[in-house]
């Protein structure tokens, strides 16, 4: 059942491939997006949407931050992105033209299933993107993109995160047509990058060597910290709860930025630290992040894009995946990354796909 892996968790992660193309398959066509077979929302009340809400828990909530990012950037709809146990108790401010947009790989989340029905109850349109067909989640939401990355049995997710990327891509390309807020050519490059991705993303896992001796070399450590910038940070979030939920090693993620303001006073000798530096339009700043913490003694794993000249002068190793559209590189930049809690877990001797106090579905508040 495990198809010749030791764990779900590493089936799985290495079925992203495969997850991500059946997310994209039947929604793409001739370099367009098209989603108006599954999602019943007119061309009229698309172009009404004055807000969305995003709102999920843990994994699917990283996802949906780097939905804010997506959807801003291509759609230009102001996007809040929520926990789900946060939104639902705190009046958020929800109009006729707010579509709610709640992201559950079971469908059964307590919370988010709580934030779908009150925000029904605003009178808000609900969007559902959900890993189970049939789900109280994808029952309940006006509208259901399902993600067809399969079952996922380990408690880390992974591929579900993959494949809500995919359909927070596609979401945004489809609206963006509609709105006509991108050139149909640029949204015809997205559509190709998209296409790549599987591709890219089996590069990423054929050769892991690396990663895995950074992950025996992090097994030993209590504390560890995730670096990065925009949609880095995004990723860096995703990572860092997946270290923590399966080695119980104790990790922050930081937008590098705030460094500074604070954790900079945490960095010691030989502390490791994550840095992702995918983003060419903010890797300067990156990269003199990198320097600060080297400075005070950080054992720093960069992450790269491919053919990368730089980082290697200022970190200890260097990890780089395919070049992509940097709205794209969370597909790619989060597999390592979920590597290095595997590898890590598996030296630490823990039960991968059974965390300590954690279950798969949270059915209950
Ligand atoms: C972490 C993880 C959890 C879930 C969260 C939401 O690896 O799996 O953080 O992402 O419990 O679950 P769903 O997506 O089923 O609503």
């Amino acid at each position: 059942e495990k198809g010749g892996y030791d764990h779900f968790m590493l089936k799985e992660i290495y079925e992203q491939p495969k997850a991500i193309r059946d997310t994209m398959a039947g929604r793409v066509k001739d370099g367009q997006v098209d989603l108006s077979r599954e999602i019943g929302l007119s061309e009229d009340q698309i172009n009404k949407i004055e807000r969305i809400h995003i709102v999920a828990c843990g994994t699917a909530y990283h996802a949906g931050l780097v939905g804010k990012y997506v959807i801003e950037d291509l759609v230009r709809i102001p996007v809040e992105t929520d926990i789900a146990s946060e939104y639902r108790y705190r009046n958020p401010i929800i109009t006729p033209n707010t579509l709610v947009v709640v992201i559950s790989q079971s469908g059964e989340t307590a919370d988010t299933l709580a934030a779908l029905r009150e925000a029904k109850k605003a009178g808000a349109r609900v969007l559902a993107i959900t890993n189970v067909v049939g789900s109280s989640v994808a029952r309940e939401a006006d509208d259901v993109i399902i993600t067809w990355a399969g079952p996922e049995i380990a408690v880390a997710s992974t591929k579900a995160y993959t494949s809500q990327l995919i359909a927070i891509y596609l979401l945004g390309a489809y609206f963006a047509r509609i709105r006509g807020t991108r050139a149909e050519n640029e949204l015809a490059h997205i559509v190709t990058a998209l296409q790549q991705l599987p591709e890219k993303a089996d590069q990423v896992l054929s050769d892991t060597t690396s990663i895995q001796e950074f992950a025996q070399e992090i097994a030993r450590h209590e504390d560890l910290f995730f670096l990065g910038r925009g949609l880095d940070y995004a990723v860096a979030l995703e990572g860092s709860l997946k270290l923590k939920e399966i080695t119980y090693i104790h990790s922050e993620a930081y937008a590098a930025g705030e460094l500074k303001h604070g954790t900079l006073a945490l960095i010691e000798e030989g502390v490791p630290v994550i840095s992702l530096a995918t983003q060419e339009a903010i890797y300067d700043k990156m990269v003199s992040n990198i320097i600060e913490v080297k400075a005070r003694g950080a054992r720093v794993l960069g992450l790269a894009l491919e053919g990368d000249q730089e980082l290697h002068k200022s970190v200890d190793r260097v990890f780089t995946i395919p070049k992509t559209l940097p709205l794209l590189t969370p597909v790619l930049a989060v597999i390592p990354l979920q590597l290095i809690a595997y590898y890590a877990c598996v030296s630490r001797g823990y039960d991968v796909d059974k965390p300590r106090n954690l279950a798969k579905s949270v059915t209950v508040e």
